[in-house]
């Protein structure tokens, strides 16, 4: 019974390690199978040092050692479907850590290669700030987001984002920061445009050559976008547009583009009073003001001495007519008439009729003769 009881318990322990049926009397018959002994009590076959950790390859003709079973790592998986000589054993981490070491391990006749590795949070690092810009990320761990800025004048181009990923990486590219540059612009037909630059805040004025306005805006700006806002002007000939006639008179002109003149007159009897000519200014406007066609008038003319003037009307063409007080004789132009240029002729005089003046002195003699009588007596 004891006997039975020993053999089991020996069987159960060198089993496992038995390699094939291959006999042997003597340890030296087992000695072309690596690690092995040869059974000479029970079963008179080849086994394996199965105390020492070896055991029976896959092809029957030797014995392997057996590294054991391993332990997951920390954050981590390791998988070994076997664990004899030239298994492999592959490790993993779990998801946001990065596998820090080899990932696999070979069972080796002393054990398993390398050393176990370690599965480290995945952390793509700290990124540094573009020339002219900055980044900024609340973490740097998988999943976290980078964003990139310019300093104002810059501009972008290429990755404002990047995302750290499962490698431990960043994806995408450190973007640049580029001087904003709008780009020069062309003149406009029949004008100019100029530029002290074209980066960010630089204005372009435009302006148009002579005898043209500009219709638009005048001065554009480069925008942080890199575009100049607003839109090109253009240039349009300068037009005054027609002048109509005043009342009374008429108003001629050859063009009415900038720095063509207009002149006024006015209908015969009818004085010009205000502005006779006018300019068409750059600004596209006739200059001075429209001016008006008055009747003629010569005015009022005062009495002579010792006489009157009738004139009922004052304007061209009224007749002025002059007359003498009695014993006056006119001498001169007895009528006048009103024209253009004023009263025709010149104001006549009234002069005392001779008979008259014989009277007077008659008069005075007997006067004085009869004094002189008078005082002889
Ligand atoms: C980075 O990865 C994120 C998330 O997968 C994606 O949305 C983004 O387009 C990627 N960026 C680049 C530059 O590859
Ligand atoms: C362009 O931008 C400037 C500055 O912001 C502004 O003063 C100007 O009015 C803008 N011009 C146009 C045409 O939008
Ligand atoms: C109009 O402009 C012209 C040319 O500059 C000038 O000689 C003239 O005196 C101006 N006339 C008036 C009414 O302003």
């Amino acid at each position: 019974m004891m006997l039975l009881l020993w053999i089991s318990l020996y069987f159960l322990h060198v089993v496992e390690g038995q390699i094939g049926v291959t006999t042997c009397t003597d340890t030296s018959d087992c000695a072309s199978l690596s690690n092995s002994l040869c059974d000479t009590i029970v079963t008179q076959t080849c086994m394996c040092v199965s105390s020492q950790g070896y055991t029976a390859n896959a092809a029957n003709d030797g014995c392997d050692y057996d590294c054991g079973s391993l332990s997951n790592p920390a954050n981590g998986q390791v998988s070994a479907p076997t664990t004899t000589e030239g298994s492999t054993a592959t490790y993993s981490c779990n998801s946001g850590f990065i596998l820090v070491g080899g990932s696999a391990r070979t069972c080796e006749a002393s054990g398993w290669s390398g050393s176990e590795p370690t599965c480290q949070q995945v952390d793509c690092g700290s990124l540094s700030n573009p020339a002219n810009g900055q980044v900024s990320s609340l973490a740097t761990t998988e999943g976290s987001t980078a964003t990139y800025s310019c300093n104002s004048g810059f501009m972008l181009v290429g990755d404002s984002t990047r995302t750290c990923e499962a490698s431990g990486v960043w994806n995408g590219s450190e973007p640049t920061c580029q001087q904003v540059d709008c780009g020069s612009l062309s003149n406009p037909a029949n004008g100019q445009v100029s530029s002290l630059a074209t980066t960010e805040g630089s204005t372009a004025t435009y302006s148009c050559n002579s005898g043209f306005m500009l219709v638009g805006d005048s001065t554009r700006t480069c925008e942080a976008s890199g575009v100049w806002n607003g839109s090109e002007p253009t240039c349009q000939q300068v037009d005054c547009g027609s002048l109509s006639n005043p009342a009374n008179g008429q108003v001629s002109f050859l063009a009415t583009t900038e720095g063509s003149t207009a002149t006024y007159s006015c209908n015969s009897g009818f004085m010009l009073v205000g502005d006779s000519t006018r300019t068409c200014e750059a600004s596209g406007v006739w200059n001075g003001s429209e001016p008006t066609c008055q009747q003629e008038d010569c005015g009022s003319l005062s009495n002579p001495a010792n006489g009157q003037v009738s004139a009922p009307a004052t304007t061209e063409g009224s007749t002025a007519t002059y007359s003498c007080n009695s014993c006056y004789t006119l001498v001169g132009d007895s009528t006048r008439t009103c024209e253009a240029s004023g009263w025709s002729g010149s104001e006549p005089t009234c002069q005392q009729d001779s008979k008259a003046d014989a009277l007077v002195i008659s008069t005075w003699l007997a006067v004085a003769s009869t004094i002189l009588v008078v005082a002889m007596f």
